[in-house]
């Protein structure tokens, strides 16, 4: 697929994006430049915009002003070719237990997407269960997500992100039931490795733990807007 990529893998120019029927803005005037390749942490209180921003820039969420580009592609006029190169794992997870699939077809849903017939390929297959590997969810493959625990269930839903192999990951408090030595292997070995091959990865989180030193670029929101960006070694953005 055509990748259409410019300099920066997410532009935002006075960003603006409501609720149905709110009066206040749940973002305002975001400004912002994200070169490919980075791996930014968005923190802030609760109710800061986060995730607002992260479903306005996969045009989940239309704002009513300003302009949004992602990997390229004018949001949301184009947003289904962006939202086909990027991958997304909301901040609610939790299935019910009575949620019929398994591990591995949850985590193959994620690929099926991209496939014209939404049927997978035998290298998709194996592309499925490398990613369950990576997060050390292999052995619970067959097993029916709803049954698995609350993190259990995070390793697989972040198993299917990272299986699309996407251009741009955005994850929403991916960590929040997540053990130490599993976030710890996520940050300093997996992420890297996305990176490398060209992915663009926005990381929400409310704590700014130590973990998250990597990051290139902090962005700190407060009621719905930008507070404070910190970059490292990174073209400025803001
Ligand atoms: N569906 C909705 N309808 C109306 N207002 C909403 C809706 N979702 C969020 N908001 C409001 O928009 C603002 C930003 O919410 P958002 O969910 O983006 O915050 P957040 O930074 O992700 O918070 P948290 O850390 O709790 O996840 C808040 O004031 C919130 O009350
Ligand atoms: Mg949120």
């Amino acid at each position: 697929m055509e990748e259409n990529l410019g300099c920066y893998a997410i532009e935002l120019e006075d960003v603006s994006t409501y609720y149905y029927g709110e009066k206040r803005p749940a973002i305002r005037d975001i400004t912002l430049r994200i070169p490919a390749r980075v791996l930014v942490l968005i923190v802030g209180p609760n109710g800061a915009g986060k995730t607002t921003l992260l479903e306005t820039i996969l045009g989940l969420l239309r704002p009513r002003s300003g302009r949004v580009i992602t990997l390229g592609y004018e949001i949301p006029r184009m947003a289904s070719k962006a939202r086909a190169l990027s991958s997304y794992l909301p901040q609610d997870f939790m299935k019910s237990p009575a949620e019929p699939f398994t591990a591995r077809e949850v985590v193959a849903m994620g690929l099926a997407s991209n496939t014209p017939t939404g049927r997978l390929l035998e290298g998709n297959l194996r592309r499925v269960d490398h990613a369950l590997k990576m997060l050390g969810m292999l052995e619970y493959a067959d097993r029916p997500f709803g049954k698995l625990s609350g993190g259990q269930q995070q390793k697989v839903l972040l198993a299917r992100a990272i299986a699309r192999e996407p251009k741009l990951l955005l994850l929403d408090e991916p960590f929040s039931a997540i053990d130490q030595e599993t976030r710890s292997y996520i940050t300093s070995e997996i992420f890297p490795r996305l990176l490398e091959n060209g992915c663009t990865i926005l990381l929400v989180s409310h704590e700014l733990n130590h973990s998250y030193m990597d990051a290139d670029i902090v962005i700190r929101m407060v009621d719905g807007r930008i507070e404070r960006v910190i970059t490292r070694d990174v073209h400025a953005i803001h």
